[in-house]
């Protein structure tokens, strides 16, 4: 079945839904993995919307990536609690060890970096979502450990 079959799948799914935008391409990300660029054509499409309009959503949120993401997927929280706990300094720490930036992959395909806004961990700063697992005050030997078993 190739993509816009599947996608045109997932829009019928949410059919007659107001603000169907967010949950559709959550829905999208979910079973590629990521909203390839694509498609949003067909969504603005299908939800009455420009282009650009799907696009600009699609950049607000953080939690999707045009791209496919590597084999393992390393979150920082960027958000106020953490930063007072340096993590401005992890960040800078992790893109320089794994030389890439944000919503980037190492050239191996393993790792990729993204920020996120706040896992509730507030109290425990710096704060990382490491494959979906919560991780708390992370420092730099942290950092290290976690990208080594990443690799
Ligand atoms: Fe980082 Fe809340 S601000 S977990």
């Amino acid at each position: 079945v190739d993509i816009a079959t599947r996608v045109a799948e997932i829009l019928d799914r949410h059919r007659g839904t107001e603000g169907a935008l967010l949950p559709i391409l959550h829905e999208v990300q979910a079973q590629f993995g990521y909203v390839p660029e694509e498609v949003l054509p067909q969504i603005a499409q299908d939800q009455n919307i420009s282009k650009a309009e799907a696009y600009g959503v699609m950049t607000f949120y953080h939690d999707f990536r045009s791209k496919p993401a590597g084999q393992h997927v390393l979150k920082l929280c960027r958000a106020e609690s953490c930063k007072t706990m340096g993590a401005d300094q992890l960040a800078a720490a992790a893109r320089e060890k794994l030389g890439i930036d944000w919503h980037e992959t190492t050239p191996d395909g393993k790792i990729t970096l993204e920020p996120i806004f706040c896992l509730g961990l507030c109290a425990c700063g710096p704060a990382a979502l490491v494959d979906g697992k919560v991780v708390g005050r992370v420092d730099e030997a942290k950092l290290e450990q976690i990208v080594k078993g990443m690799r």
